[in-house]
């Protein structure tokens, strides 16, 4: 195999139940494995997820991703967090899939279709609590209600919300505003005599406010091993004094597909952004930006080899990457790379490439491709 991403079963295990020990036994965990398992690949994660027996739901993003978890033999509930099409409503009933909603023609949908089909459609009702994002207003609630009354056969099973930036800051002002605003909500509409489910935690809230964990919280980077940001691990430090050990799930490598020696003086790659300054020995290794490496990691960064870094020297081109190893002795071609992972005493990280990038580590990770095999270690 050229290029692999490799899946460890027990960190994501002890992920898991770490992230279990924090949250109260009747609150639920939904399991977030949107952009394929964040690019995890889903196959592998939800059968460590499913034989763990700590995972209660499984969050995905459109209904594509829930109809492949069902095909994976997935019994447990699916929501949503995406949209789904009109046109896709009566497979997503059929699938019994949480419908996310935020439109209130939506819910009429859900209703005529539910009834067509003599079923029930649950749904959560998205609140806007000010991340501007999806969800519905809280002027808007008295159109909802009247809605809402006349349901027989969609189910307004819970309320959500989502914070808008938990993650970039050690400052929690304006998620404790979130909070608030999410409080004020629900409770008008507890009084219009609704009583549904709540959910609004994300990693970050999960792990930093358990007054934020409700009826269910939303995990998706916490479980794959990475903190959400380094304010987010920071104010986990400051506040509770004690650190919390996230076991990193996820490794890449390649292999070398040609080492060659460089006069002083030659060109790397597209675009000559490199000239070498001495004799310079280079391996050129069959990974691109197809695969998931940012081509913005040209001439930025590394990967290791034998335990020491490479740096990434020219341009990241579609297929192939080439790194520097002059300093290096006895290598081969089909030498393994790693890409992401530990390598003797150096670890490589998706947050490291995020650092290079000026992205965070779920993008780095969600971007690596489907194509790439994953296997369960
Ligand atoms: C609505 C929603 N809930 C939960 C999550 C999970 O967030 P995290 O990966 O930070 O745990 C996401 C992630 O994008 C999301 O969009």
């Amino acid at each position: 195999m050229l290029k692999w991403i490799e899946i460890d079963r027990k960190a994501l295990l002890h992920n898991l139940k770490l992230i279990r020990s924090l949250v109260k036994d009747k609150t639920k965990i939904i399991f977030v494995v949107k952009a394929n398992a964040y690019g995890h690949g889903i196959k592998p994660v939800v059968e460590v997820a499913e034989k763990s027996g700590i995972v209660d739901w499984y969050g995905v993003n459109s209904l594509e991703e829930a109809i492949e978890l069902r095909k994976l033999g997935v019994k447990r509930d699916i929501i949503s967090l995406g949209y789904i099409e009109r046109d896709e409503i009566e497979e997503g009933i059929k699938n019994k899939i949480r419908f996310t909603v935020y439109n209130p023609d939506y819910i009429l949908a859900l209703e005529a279709k539910a009834k067509k089909l003599k079923k029930t459609a649950y749904f959560h009702l998205k609140l806007e609590t000010g991340t501007g994002r999806q969800g519905i207003n809280k002027n808007e609630w008295k159109k909802y209600k009247k809605i809402l009354d006349k349901l027989k056969y969609a189910k307004f099973e819970a309320v959500s919300s989502h914070f808008a930036n938990i993650e970039d800051t050690i400052d929690h002002s304006y998620a404790d505003y979130q909070l608030r605003r999410f409080k004020r909500f629900y409770a008008m509409i507890k009084k219009d005599g609704f009583s549904p489910l709540r959910h609004f935690s994300c990693s970050a809230s999960t792990l930093l406010f358990p007054e934020t964990h409700f009826d269910f919280v939303r995990v998706g980077i916490s479980a794959y091993g990475y903190w959400p940001s380094n304010e987010t691990h920071l104010s986990f430090l400051l506040k509770y004094k004690n650190e919390l050990e996230l076991k990193k799930v996820l490794s890449f490598y390649t292999k070398i597909a040609q080492l060659k020696d460089l006069k002083k003086g030659s060109y790397i790659s597209y675009g000559l952004t490199y000239k070498t300054t001495q004799k310079t020995r280079i391996a050129v290794l069959p990974v691109g930006y197809y695969d998931g490496i940012d081509r913005k990691l040209s001439n930025r960064g590394y990967f290791l080899l034998k335990g020491e870094r490479v740096p990434i020297r020219g341009r990241v081109c579609m297929n192939i990457t080439i790194v520097d190893v002059s300093h290096m002795r006895n290598l081969n071609s089909e030498d393994k790379v790693t890409l992401i992972g530990k390598d003797g005493e150096e670890i490589l990280t998706a947050d490291n490439w995020a650092q290079n990038i000026n992205t965070i580590n779920y993008e780095v990770l969600a971007r690596l491709s489907e194509k790439i095999p994953r296997i369960l270690k």
